[in-house]
């Protein structure tokens, strides 16, 4: 959608600082969705917060987190079943959103696969489900094991609730010895009406939708439950099976329907993205009488042998992509504009709306992002929404994309109010005054009040406490405005002088709203377990802009104490830009100038830099350790040359990669390893000179275990 804030439009500080609200926001969907069946967020909404959260990955790969949402699929299984581990990890699938999401897919697989864009490439297009996936194991024939997905490595044994399922046979004829059939389960609207009539009949809990009725039945303790539930299953696909099925995804459906699975009946070969989008509509046309619920259409390439070369990425296969519905969209009025000043100092405009339903939560804050996007314009000053500014009054379309806070889409003009007037962005800070001023090439106004702004202290010491950061037990967000409100706390360092300075102060602390004498000697105690901090968190606590998680552990891995950082910052600041010291920052890969102008700044300011000595006189710094991981090509350096025969050089790269290697496309003295294939030239001959190790394909292959 047009106006969302682009990730290029978004500073690495507020990319991050997305990134980690976006982290917490999935984790949270993820629990409440897979173990308590109980969705807070839309399918729609949840799908919006994952493509942002990889739009912005892809945009700052450096701030990719190492729990990224992106490498994670559903959740930790449920108390109560036994586990079981997955013998072939049950995984998620990428999105697309519109036609040229599809377009691009089939680009995508194309390039890896080294095809041109007219070789014919056959693609399998069927209905997404929206039910809970599940795996059936067969032995002989005979239904073992029922699995739910789980975290996608582990999930619950729900064998004796799947055998309760009349679509899901107990034994089937001509079966490879080891066979698990993946599909799945859901309810129809028909049986979810009736089951949720007679739970009201007899006072229990009513579900909201099938998918959480079809999750709520499976996932019962006592099966004579879920006997009572009218569950069905499609199966889509497999995991380990001890012979090949068919040559074809097609065949493969076929053989699992003669077996006696239910296969979705609308399943078709398609022979590429104008096929796969016409069957799409074809779908979507039928979406409200098929009589169960579906929210996209998947397609997958269908050549098994090709689909085994294109193998996956960390949570989703390349060879399949799931084309989702839209998003749904509502209107309301816009009640006020409020500006929030944060951490940096950046005026934020939210929008206070009239209180609506979107995709079942409802909505009453939206982002405005900044003046421009008030105005209609984007960061280069070009159109957006047709060039149609937002007044207050106005009436607004909302939606739900990879935010906290939902966006507007769009306003309706023949409904602006007489005398509704422009919005007048204030150039004074709402919270102390200050002048708010723009800088050349930044879209945002920033308040100039520094450590005098109240809003900015709060919002620093909050970020100072957070989780990435000194992550201080009992002292979150909520406390920290507490304890800045009273006056105790107005810098970091005060945090460790809270029990020193209001000393008996546990007595004081004891007699406020909310703290008891445990919760406050927690709070000392954890307070002297965070003076032990790794160096890597203090940087990024100290809340520097443009100082992420990333930058930070890559200024931690450089300098290993902060003297050392702190001198060649003073040095880089005296020198200026063009001298040595500034060239050290920049030298660190990962670290540009942006970063090293803003800490160098940061650290020559008096006030700032006399708060975080004083803050580093109370703390224990820890340097930052050693990474450490088994693959042999770990942290290695790879070169590729010439010509690879048994695979593309993307696939080559993303099994490199994905073994922990970097691949390069140079040689230089920090090459580790050259893999040649035949045709290689003049880097062969430099990685000869230098004596870095050199393999061919099959080398490589037999180095990583692919042989
Ligand atoms: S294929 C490697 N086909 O969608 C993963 N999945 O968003 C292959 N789903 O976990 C999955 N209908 O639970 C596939 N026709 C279909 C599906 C389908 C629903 C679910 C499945 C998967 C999730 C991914």
């Amino acid at each position: 959608m047009t106006d969302t804030k682009e990730p290029s439009q978004l500073t690495k500080a507020e990319a991050r600082a997305e990134l980690d609200r976006l982290a917490a926001l999935l984790a949270r969907a993820n629990e409440a969705y897979h173990t308590e069946d109980a969705p807070e967020i839309s399918d729609a909404e949840y799908d919006a917060l994952k493509r942002r959260n990889a739009e912005i990955e892809e945009f700052f790969p450096g701030l990719k987190r190492t729990d990224s949402p992106s490498e994670q699929i559903g959740a930790r299984p449920a108390e109560g079943f036994a586990k079981v581990t997955h013998a072939v990890r049950m995984l998620s699938l990428g999105n697309a959103f519109d036609d040229e999401d599809v377009h691009a897919f089939d680009r995508s697989v194309r390039k890896y696969l080294g095809l041109g864009e007219d070789a014919p490439l056959a693609y399998t297009s069927e209905p997404k489900i929206d039910g809970l996936s599940l795996s059936l194991r067969y032995e002989g024939g005979d239904l073992v094991q029922a699995a739910t997905r789980g975290d996608g490595e582990i999930g619950e044994n729900v064998t004796a609730n799947a055998r309760t399922i009349a679509d899901i046979p107990e034994r089937i004829d001509q079966a490879p010895e080891i066979l698990e059939i993946r599909g799945e389960v859901y309810m129809s609207h028909q049986d979810f009406s009736k089951l949720n009539d007679r739970q009201a009949q007899r006072g229990g809990k009513s579900f909201a939708n099938p998918r959480n009725a079809a999750a709520g039945s499976l996932r019962q303790l006592d099966a004579t439950v879920t006997r009572d539930r009218p569950l069905r299953f499609f199966a889509y696909g497999w995991g380990e099976i001890s012979a090949p099925l068919a040559e074809t995804q097609g065949e493969a459906i076929e053989r699992l329907a003669a077996m006696g699975f239910a296969t979705n009946p609308l399943t078709r070969l398609v022979d590429g993205p104008e096929a796969m989008l016409a069957h799409y509509r074809e779908i979507e046309a039928q979406r409200a009488t098929l009589g169960y619920d579906i929210d996209g259409v998947v397609y997958k390439v269908n050549d098994l042998g090709l689909q085994a070369r294109l193998g996956f990425r960390s949570t989703t296969p390349r060879w399949a992509i799931a084309h989702k519905f839209p998003a749904e969209l509502a209107w309301t009025r816009l009640e006020a504009i409020d500006i929030q000043v944060g951490r940096t100092g950046a005026l934020s405009p939210v929008a206070r709306l009239t209180p609506v339903t979107v995709g079942g939560v409802v909505v009453s804050n939206a982002t405005l992002h900044n003046e421009d996007y008030i105005a209609g314009r984007d960061a280069r000053g070009e159109e957006i929404r047709a060039g149609k500014d937002i007044r207050v009054g106005d009436w607004v379309q909302v939606y739900r994309a990879g935010d906290v806070i939902p966006k507007i889409a769009d306003v309706d003009l023949s409904k602006r109010p007489d005398g509704a007037k422009p919005y007048d962005f204030p150039t004074t800070c709402p919270e102390c005054g200050s002048d708010a001023v723009r800088e050349e090439g930044d879209a945002v106004r920033r308040c100039t009040g520094g450590l005098v702004c109240p809003a900015q202290a709060v919002e620093k010491l909050k970020h100072f406490v957070s989780r990435a950061a000194f992550d201080i037990e009992g002292l979150g967000a909520k406390q920290v405005e507490q304890f800045h409100r009273d006056g105790w706390i107005r810098e970091p360092a005060d945090i460790f002088i809270l029990r020193d300075r209001y000393g008996s102060g546990i007595q004081q602390l004891k007699n406020r709203e909310g703290w008891g004498e445990k919760s406050a000697e927690n709070l000392f105690a954890a307070i002297e377990d965070s003076r032990r901090v790794d160096f890597n968190r203090l940087l990024f606590g100290l809340g520097i802009r443009h100082l992420g998680e990333v930058a930070a552990k890559d200024l931690a891995r450089h300098f290993t104490d902060w003297p050392a950082l702190a001198a060649t910052a003073d040095k880089a600041a005296e020198e200026g830009e063009t001298g040595p010291a500034w060239a050290e920052f920049t030298g660190i890969d990962g670290i540009g100038d942006t970063l090293t102008r803003s800490l160098v700044t940061t650290l020559a300011q008096e006030e700032e830099r006399a708060s975080i000595e004083r803050l580093i006189g109370h703390l224990d710094i820890q340097p930052l350790a050693a990474r450490a991981t088994d693959s042999p090509v770990a942290g290695k350096t790879v070169v590729f040359t010439g010509t690879l025969e048994k695979m593309t050089r993307a696939e080559a790269k993303a099994r490199a990669e994905a073994l922990g290697a970097k691949v390069s496309g140079s040689v230089s003295a920090k090459t580790d390893l050259l893999v040649a294939g035949p045709g290689a030239g003049s880097k062969a001959k430099k990685a000869a000179e230098l004596g870095i190790k050199t393999l061919d394909e099959d080398g490589w292959l037999a180095l990583v275990g692919d042989a």
